[in-house]
């Protein structure tokens, strides 16, 4: 491959994969108000709307558009990437500041090629998955947009990537490398088709769930089998058995994707939970048993990062007077269990009763009244790799999934030894492992952990001026050649 085109591929690599992220990380709007309401009503769909507008809305829901663009899909939200900040654009039927001037053609382009009437979209709108989407659904989107009350602001900020990232034609290169993300597999049911759509095109589950190749487009031999996202880790959702999630039923997807909890097995925190709060858990029951069936369809890979079998015999069983409706007396059970393991003590266990039980519980059961995730069991907490885990308890968790009060980083109250040892004890006492030996170099490690940048994006800026200065210079000695050559006619 050319330099060149290899260094487009790069830019948009790093911006695909913070995509993702910025689904996460950059929504001030993600507030919602009760998650595992199975049949929360759709946004913006007045009786008197027509039956494509109606089906827009769901495309919109299906597709979440709403993660990046925002509730009022006004944009702004920044996505961040190695390059710098992208913004998400106002996509209300505003003529000025929006789509409003956009005909079906002009959102279909943007939809499957990423590229708007002007100019080229950078793919952290994910173009790459949306190529799939057939012309019916883009229709209804089309009609569902022109719906949606017009807001006629420019979002705060516009997207001003530094050289050479700005400029925007570089992403032609990329998209003959990397469009469309994945291909479509030979055999499947009906269902599973639908699912399959579902997966790969409207919901994009492989933007976070599939890891990059070198150019940062989907590595297709690895599909959905995890990969890094910012403070977060997207799982194996292959049906493999030791890493991925093999030992799932199709019923437990689809009650995970509904509601963002599998009892004693996972919970969806992060950016997960931003994917059920805005988008799954408003899918029909049908379509989330369609996009259960393609998961048990597409090719288990096993990855190192395996994940131990829940053993229930292991598992804390509820303490009776843990899971009481009581505050009061939840309380002076903390206050028990803290005595009996002394004060002041700096064990792990004293830890966790001390910085985690007052929320989840002295057995990780939490409170039934207060909202607070129960943990106990949770995949996150049973992974060979404890950086997940590690990462929840330094920074936190705020996904719009749940109501409590958001769980607090713990980066600048707990030294790595002690993050540690709460880890373990997590992992042992409320995850049913054998034995778990996360350390302080473990610790550390993931809180310097560096997002990773492509050596080409890393330098660009300087190869760009190096490539610059060179052209300079060889203008130069053109311009030195042709005027001597005229002193000497
Ligand atoms: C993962 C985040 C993300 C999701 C999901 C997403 N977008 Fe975008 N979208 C963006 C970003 C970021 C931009 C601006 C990119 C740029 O400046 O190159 C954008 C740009 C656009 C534009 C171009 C507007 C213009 O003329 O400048 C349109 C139209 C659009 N998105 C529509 C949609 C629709 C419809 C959906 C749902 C089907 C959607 N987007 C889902 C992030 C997202
Ligand atoms: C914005 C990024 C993102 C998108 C899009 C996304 N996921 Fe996830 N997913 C995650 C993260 C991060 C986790 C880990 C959550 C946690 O541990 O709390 C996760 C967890 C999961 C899990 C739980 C796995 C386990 O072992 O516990 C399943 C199942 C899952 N996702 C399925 C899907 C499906 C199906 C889609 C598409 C409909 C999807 N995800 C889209 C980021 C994403
Ligand atoms: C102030 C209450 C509070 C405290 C203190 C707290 N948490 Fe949490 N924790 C929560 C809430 C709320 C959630 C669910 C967050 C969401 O969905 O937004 C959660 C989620 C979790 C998860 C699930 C993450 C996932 O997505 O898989 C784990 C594991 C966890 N907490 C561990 C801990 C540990 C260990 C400690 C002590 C170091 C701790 N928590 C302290 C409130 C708390």
């Amino acid at each position: 491959m050319k330099p060149l085109s290899v260094m487009l591929s790069m830019l948009a690599i790093g911006i695909t994969s913070s995509a993702a992220m910025a689904q996460s990380a950059n929504l001030p709007n993600a507030r919602l108000v009760n998650a595992s309401l199975p049949n929360a009503s759709l946004p913006n769909v007045s009786p008197a709307n027509s039956d494509l507008v109606n089906r827009g809305a769901y495309i919109a829901r299906a597709a979440d558009c709403m993660a990046c663009h925002s509730e009022d899909y006004a944009g702004g939200s920044a996505i961040e990437t190695p390059m710098g900040d992208i913004y998400s654009t106002n996509i209300t039927p505003s003529k000025r500041y929006g789509i409003g001037k956009y005909t079906q053609a002009d959102l279909k382009k943007v939809l499957q090629q990423g590229r708007t009437p002007d100019h080229m979209l950078y793919p952290a709108m994910p173009y790459p998955s949306y190529n799939g989407m057939t012309d019916e659904d883009i229709s209804a989107l089309f009609a569902y947009l022109q719906t949606v009350p017009a807001v006629d602001v420019a979002p705060d900020y516009k997207t001003d990537l530094p050289f050479p990232f700005n400029f925007r034609s570089l992403m032609l290169g990329w998209n003959l490398i990397n469009v469309p993300s994945t291909e479509n597999r030979d055999g499947l049911t009906q269902t599973q088709q639908r699912g399959e759509y579902l997966v790969n095109n409207l919901a994009h589950c492989g933007t976070c769930h599939t890891p990059r190749n070198s150019t940062m487009g989907f590595d297709k031999d690895m599909y959905l089998s995890g990969a890094p996202l910012g403070n977060w880790y997207a799982p194996n959702i292959t049906p493999d058995d030791s890493s991925g999630i093999g030992s799932w039923s199709e019923q437990d997807m689809v009650t995970y994707l509904r509601t963002g909890e599998l009892d004693q097995r996972a919970y969806a925190g992060g950016p997960m939970g931003e994917v059920v709060t805005h988008s799954t858990r408003y899918l029909k029951d049908e379509d989330l048993g369609a996009i259960a069936s393609y998961l048990k369809a597409v090719p288990a890979i096993q990855t190192d990062d395996k994940v131990t079998a829940v053993d229930v015999a292991r598992l804390p069983s509820p303490a009776s007077e843990s899971i009481t409706h009581d505050l009061l007396e939840q309380k002076d059970y903390l206050a028990q269990a803290k005595a009996s393991v002394g004060a002041g003590s700096n064990s792990p266990e004293a830890l966790y009763l001390a910085t985690c039980g007052s929320c989840h519980g002295v057995d990780g059961y939490a409170q039934p009244d207060a909202r607070y995730a129960p943990i106990v069991g949770l995949s996150s907490i049973r992974r060979d790799k404890p950086d997940a885990l590690i990462n929840v308890i330094l920074y936190g968790v705020d996904s719009g999934l749940n109501t409590a009060p958001k769980m607090p980083g713990f980066s600048e109250d707990l030294n790595s030894e002690q993050i540690a040892g709460i880890a373990n004890y997590v992992r042992v006492n409320l995850g049913g492992l054998a034995n778990s030996d996360v350390n302080a170099d473990d610790v550390d490690r993931v809180m310097t952990a560096e997002p990773e940048r492509p050596f080409l994006i890393k330098h660009a800026g300087l190869l760009a001026i190096i490539g610059i200065i060179v052209a300079i210079i060889i203008i130069a000695f053109i311009i030195r050649a042709i005027m001597s050559s005229r002193r000497r006619r």
